[in-house]
This record gives C-alpha cells, sequence and structure tokens, in this order.
C-alpha cells in the first residue's frame, strides 16, 4: 500500500501494525468535510500564490467530483487506506496525477483532522440542537391539553403534593432547555479554526488564514498553533453535554417504565414502541426507555474515555488523539438516537388521567394545605404540623380519607378549624392553590408556557 510518508522508510510496515493504527474504519465519516476544508486550503493556496491558480483550480474540481462520486456511490472509501486523509487524497492522485501532491503544502494531517472534526461536530451540534427543539416542542403542547390534569407530585417515589400533568411535563422541558443553552455555548468553542496550523508550528508559506475561516464559516482562528493540533477540549466539552442529555432522558425513560407499570398505570405506550416475549404471551415490555436509560453508560463512558485519554498528553500532536473520534461519534450517535426515539415514543403515549386522578384518592398529599389552614389561624407551623400529623393518624386508623374528614372530627383535634378548611381538601382545589410563579396552578402554569414558548422561538 502506498503511504504518504513512505519516503523515509526501507521496509513495508507491518500487516498488524496497519491494522493497529488505522483509523479508517471510525473516520470514514468524516470524508464530506475533508474535502470541504480541503477545497477552502486549495483556494487558498492559489490565491496567495503558494501554488498555481491553475493548480488550486484543477484540484478544487477534482475534489468536488470526488465529493459527487462518493455521494451517489460510483466510487467507495478504500478500506486498505490509513485514514480518511490518505483515501480522498489518493482519489485526488487518480484523478489528477502528481498535481495532487501539492494540496498539502503548508498543512500537516494534524491540522487537518483537528479542523475536520469540529467541522462534522458543528453539523451534528446544530441537528442534536434541533431534536432537542423538537422534544420541547412536543412538551409543551403536551402541557397546553394537561394544564388540569391532576396526578401525585412526588419525593423519595413517595405521594407529596399533587401536581398537573402539565407542570410534570415542563419539568422536563427546561431540562432541555439548558441542555440546548450548554450546547450553544459550546459552539464557540467547536467554531474556532486549527486550519493553517500545520504539524505544530505554522509555516513559513506566505498563508491567509482570516479568509480561509471566513469561507468554512469559522468564528475565530486557534491563535496558538502547538494548542491548535493538541486542542480536544471541545469533545470533551460536547461529551459533558451529551452525557447529561443522556441523563435527562433517563430520568424521562425510567418515569415511563415505572408509569407504564400495571401499579402505576398512569401511561399506555404504543403498540410499535414496545416489544414482547418470547415466553409470556401478556407481556407488553418498555424496552426503548429502557435501551436509553443503559445507554446512559454509553455516553458517560465516553466522557471518561475521551478526558483519560488527553490526561498528561504532552505538546501537541500524540497518536492518542486518533481515538477522540471513537468517543465522540459514539456520543453523538447515542445522543442522537436516543433523542429520535424518546420523541417517537412520547407522542406514541397515551396519558392514563383518569387513573392519575383516582391515584389521588385517600393519599394524604393534601395534608400540607390543611397545616397551611392553621397557620393563616394564626397557629405556628410547627404546632399544627404537629396537630395535622395526628390527624393523618387519625384517618389511617379510622380509614378515613382526608378528603372527606367532618368538621366535627377535625374540630376534636382544634378548635380554630371552621366550615372554610374543607373546600381546601380537594385534591384539585390543592394543586389550584399553588399559584407561586413556577408553581402548579393552572394560573401559573399557563404563565411558564408563555415563557417556554418565548424560549423556543430564541
Ligand atoms: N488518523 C489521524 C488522527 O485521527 C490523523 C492524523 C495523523 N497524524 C500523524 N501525525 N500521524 O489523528
Amino acid at each position: 500500500m502506498s503511504k504518504l510518508w513512505g519516503g523515509r522508510f526501507s521496509q513495508d510496515t507491518h500487516h498488524d501494525v496497519e491494522a493497529f493504527t488505522s483509523s479508517l474504519e471510525i473516520d470514514q465519516r468524516l470524508w464530506k468535510v475533508d474535502i470541504q476544508a480541503s477545497i477552502a486550503h486549495a483556494r487558498m493556496l492559489g490565491r496567495q500564490g503558494i501554488i498555481l491558480q491553475t493548480e488550486a483550480d484543477q484540484i478544487v474540481k477534482a475534489l468536488l467530483q470526488i465529493d459527487d462520486e462518493i455521494s451517489s456511490g460510483k466510487i467507495a472509501i478504500d478500506p486498505t487506506s490509513e485514514d480518511i486523509h490518505s483515501d480522498i487524497e489518493k482519489k485526488l492522485r487518480a484523478k489528477i496525477g502528481d498535481i495532487a501532491g501539492k494540496l498539502h503544502t503548508a498543512r500537516s494531517r494534524n491540522d487537518q483532522v483537528a479542523t475536520d472534526i469540529r467541522l462534522f461536530l458543528r453539523n451534528e451540534v446544530q441537528e442534536i440542537f434541533e431534536a432537542l427543539h423538537g422534544l420541547q416542542t412536543y412538551l409543551v403542547s403536551s402541557a397546553q391539553s394537561h394544564t388540569h390534569t391532576i396526578l401525585p407530585g412526588m419525593t423519595h417515589t413517595q405521594h407529596a403534593q399533587p401536581v398537573s400533568l402539565a407542570h410534570h411535563l415542563l419539568a422536563y422541558f427546561w431540562m432541555f432547555q439548558r441542555d440546548r443553552q450548554r450546547l450553544a455555548d459550546s459552539m464557540k468553542r467547536i467554531n474556532q479554526m486549527p486550519l493553517g496550523s500545520a504539524a505544530l508550528a505554522g509555516t513559513g508559506f506566505p498563508t491567509e488564514r482570516e479568509q480561509l475561516a471566513k469561507d468554512l464559516g469559522f468564528e475565530f482562528l486557534c491563535e496558538n498553533s502547538l494548542d491548535a493540533v493538541g486542542d480536544r477540549d471541545f469533545v470533551v466539552e460536547f461529551l459533558s453535554s451529551a452525557a447529561m442529555t443522556m441523563m435527562h432522558l433517563s430520568k424521562l425513560s425510567e418515569e415511563l417504565i415505572l408509569w407504564s407499570t400495571p401499579e402505576f398505570g398512569f401511561v399506555e405506550l404504543g403498540d410499535d414502541v414496545t416489544t414482547g416475549s418470547s415466553i409470556m404471551p401478556q407481556k407488553k415490555n418498555p424496552d426503548v426507555a429502557e435501551l436509553i436509560r443503559g445507554r446512559v453508560g454509553l455516553v458517560y463512558g465516553d466522557l471518561m474515555g475521551a478526558l483519560t485519554m488527553l490526561k498528561a498528553l504532552p505538546l501537541s500532536y500524540n497518536r492518542d488523539l486518533q481515538e477522540d473520534k471513537t468517543f465522540l461519534f459514539r456520543g453523538i450517535d447515542t445522543v442522537k438516537s436516543s433523542l429520535r426515539l424518546m420523541h417517537l415514543m412520547l407522542t406514541k403515549a397515551q396519558w392514563k388521567t383518569q387513573k392519575m386522578q383516582n391515584s389521588l384518592s385517600g393519599d394524604f398529599s393534601n395534608a400540607t394545605d390543611l397545616a397551611d389552614f392553621l397557620v393563616t389561624k394564626g397557629v405556628s407551623f410547627r404546632q399544627s404540623h404537629e396537630v395535622v400529623g395526628k390527624i393523618v393518624q387519625y384517618c389511617i386508623e379510622k380509614t378515613i380519607k382526608m378528603e372527606s374528614i367532618s368538621l366535627a372530627e377535625l374540630k376534636t383535634f382544634s378548635p380554630v378549624f371552621d366550615e372554610s378548611v374543607l373546600s381546601l381538601l380537594p385534591h384539585q382545589a390543592v394543586m389550584n392553590a399553588r399559584t407561586s410563579r413556577g408553581g402548579t396552578a393552572p394560573s401559573a402554569v399557563a404563565q411558564q408556557i408563555e415563557i417556554a414558548l418565548e424560549f423556543l422561538k430564541k
């Protein structure tokens, strides 16, 4: 196999070493951005008179053809190439002969690969950003139809206080909003151009990087060539955002799994997004949600893998860096497919609103409101907490629901109770009372939805 660097070697590379060092299987998905960066680089070389304009034109024309031919499947990536950069250059040589060799003037694979990854990641981040936006849009529109749908809000997975389904769904809206903000912020650092740093020290050729960056849509230049070829902070940063998104998706998955059990019965997942059992005919399993929950482990692993690979690397490029793509691409694929499948699963979910409401009956999630009532009558909260605790105990012993307790019974615990307390005890009233900004009352949730819609427009 012909190498980009064969000149100083008198022996062929051992086949085992070739297989061990090859990155083609992983990095071939960079082919399109590699061509894109090479085209811009060739144009710069021509503009600057580093190569002849006619040569630059020839290179660009051939690269555009290669792009077309790979796109249409007319030519394939050669599996014996060392990496995608060598493969594209080989294809270029096949088209235009020795002039192909001029493309690599004032460039190294070190700045080339760093540039390619950034170009590639930029597009992927945009797609993930849109997937998050789509999921958020679904959550808001579902919330709009469920501001009065009531279910138990939980702490410690125990009934705490009633909330609306809208409020519950919107909690995820804000998690995904922060994910989107994190991605947007990380773009400032992804969108910096290493190209022109050459191997590590820059180049003596009269290159020009500002216009080159503009041509490639980079917002900033990497200002230090040593840093530029070794910097993969943006990979870690992306994987950390992706890990957090997966963490959010795993929480939502977990709730869908719990909610679809007969014990909860708050949701029925679609037949086309669940799976059966080979032995138990009755089964309908939430495998998609479970796999999303499980695949969090992949992305956490990718993040730890990238951090560990980078630890204590001396300046500047080291071959260790080649592994960045293994972590990055798996992270991208996992978060993208998980977002897509979560969205699909949610659009097929049927909320069992009656079951949600029924589960509140006699659950004492109205106890805080009883205590708050005494406080409004001048009893200290500590004392009222104690009194209501006794009432809870009484209800449990007598198997009375707190919402059905009589005024006479209440009065035996405190003389302060009067008629007006009874209207506070139904769960809907409890929910409707939580009107504070960011609270679960329909009026507060309506305001929250307005704000969420504003964020979606940005
Ligand atoms: N395949 C290599 C990578 O992904 C390209 C850079 C190779 N550079 C080198 N000096 N061997 O990192």
